[in-house]
């Protein structure tokens, strides 16, 4: 089937907005896809939804140009794989926005160096990129809420490690609304229950991270399903030997967490089918649980992938829609602090 685009603009005026972005800094994993991307498939169909590749932030560590370009086409590709339609949500590259950079500038001014230190990502980031710690990657969370505020986003769908950032970027929202009168929309964020925090395999207490040095840490979800079987199976877990969700069980937990998301049954609903059995039998089931939820993605992305042009011209469309959006707030914001608009 050939892949085709409706070019009228995606967005009506009534409905709630809702805004996420992904990066392009490596193959999404398991944990990007149970804790954001399914929701925003999910929440895509009620709600108003601009969905962005955030290149931008990526530069915040070093990338290698011609990789960075390669995958920015092809988390561009995951998200139309994911099921997320052109002709009903804005999905654009950030970089192609320029108002991005130019919010993020004037809400640079609008917030404190202290609240910027206690970033938690900023901090784990300057340990693991000691050699880096640019003003780019202090001042991350700024473009963030930028890209948020631009959009007048009513809900923005992350997992739980993006909680502190939405914090931030409400915070310079009410800040600049009591300054200058109402503004930008105080946007929540919508954490799922269970792929929130999707963990290592191979270290269950830390995040599953594309940038885990150990690939069987992480389940990418491009995966084929003879890899996603092995890292599943050889995932750590305890010596314990059952089947329920409890303390010091964060490798079953994970694995619950996992499984659950991936066949919408409760904590107690899997505990109970597995009852009497042991680890081998359920992780063998969570494999071929992941493989069947990764399935279509891969397949409609191994299609999708091979047509650039395709992907220009959404990407082309996105912009422009995401611009004019982008531009309302941006002119809005800037005549409120007092800039002469040209
Ligand atoms: P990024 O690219 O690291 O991750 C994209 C989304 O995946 C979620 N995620 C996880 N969820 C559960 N378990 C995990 N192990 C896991 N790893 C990642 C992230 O929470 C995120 O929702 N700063 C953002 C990108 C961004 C953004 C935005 C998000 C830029 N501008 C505006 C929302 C709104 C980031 O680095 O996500």
């Amino acid at each position: 089937m050939e892949n085709t685009i409706n070019t009228s603009p995606a967005q009506t005026e009534k409905k709630k907005k809702i805004l996420s972005c992904i990066q392009p800094s490596g193959i999404p994993t398991l944990g990007n896809y149970l804790g954001a991307l399914k929701n925003w498939k999910l929440l895509s169909d009620e709600f108003d939804s601009a969905f962005a590749v955030a290149d931008l932030h990526a530069i915040t560590v070093r990338q290698d140009p011609q990789k960075l370009r390669k995958q920015i086409m092809e988390v561009l590709a995951l998200l139309l794989a994911i099921g997320l339609d052109p002709d009903k949500s804005i999905i654009f590259i950030q970089s192609h926005v320029p108002a991005h950079s130019q919010l993020a500038w004037i809400l640079n001014c609008y917030t404190q160096f202290g609240e910027m230190s206690r970033m938690t990502q900023f901090k784990d980031k300057s340990q693991s990129h000691a050699d880096n710690v640019n003003v780019g990657l202090f001042a991350y969370p700024v473009l963030m809420a930028a890209d948020i505020l631009l959009y007048q986003a009513d809900l923005v769908p992350v997992g739980a490690d993006q909680k502190q950032h939405l914090e931030i970027a409400r915070d310079i929202a009410n800040r600049f609304n009591s300054i200058y009168g109402n503004t930008f929309t105080v946007p929540d964020p919508y954490i799922g229950k269970n792929g929130a925090r999707v963990m290592s395999l191979q270290d269950p207490t830390k995040k599953m991270s594309k940038s885990d040095p150990n690939p069987k840490g992480f389940v990418s979800v491009f995966d084929a399903p003879e890899t996603i079987m092995k890292k599943i199976k050889s995932a750590v877990t305890d010596s314990e030997g059952g089947v329920y969700y409890g303390e010091g069980k964060d490798g079953i937990n994970n694995l619950m967490g996992i499984y659950s998301c991936c066949t919408g049954l409760s904590m107690d609903e899997i505990a109970r089918d597995f009852e009497g059995k042991g680890y081998g039998d359920f992780k063998a089931a969570v494999g071929e649980a992941v493989v069947e939820e990764l399935r279509p993605v891969r397949e409609r992305y191994e299609q999708l992938i091979k047509d650039q042009a395709y992907l220009k011209q959404v990407a082309a469309k996105g912009a422009e829609n995401a611009s004019r959006i982008a531009n309302r707030t941006l002119n809005k914001a800037m005549k409120k602090c007092g800039f002469v608009l040209p």
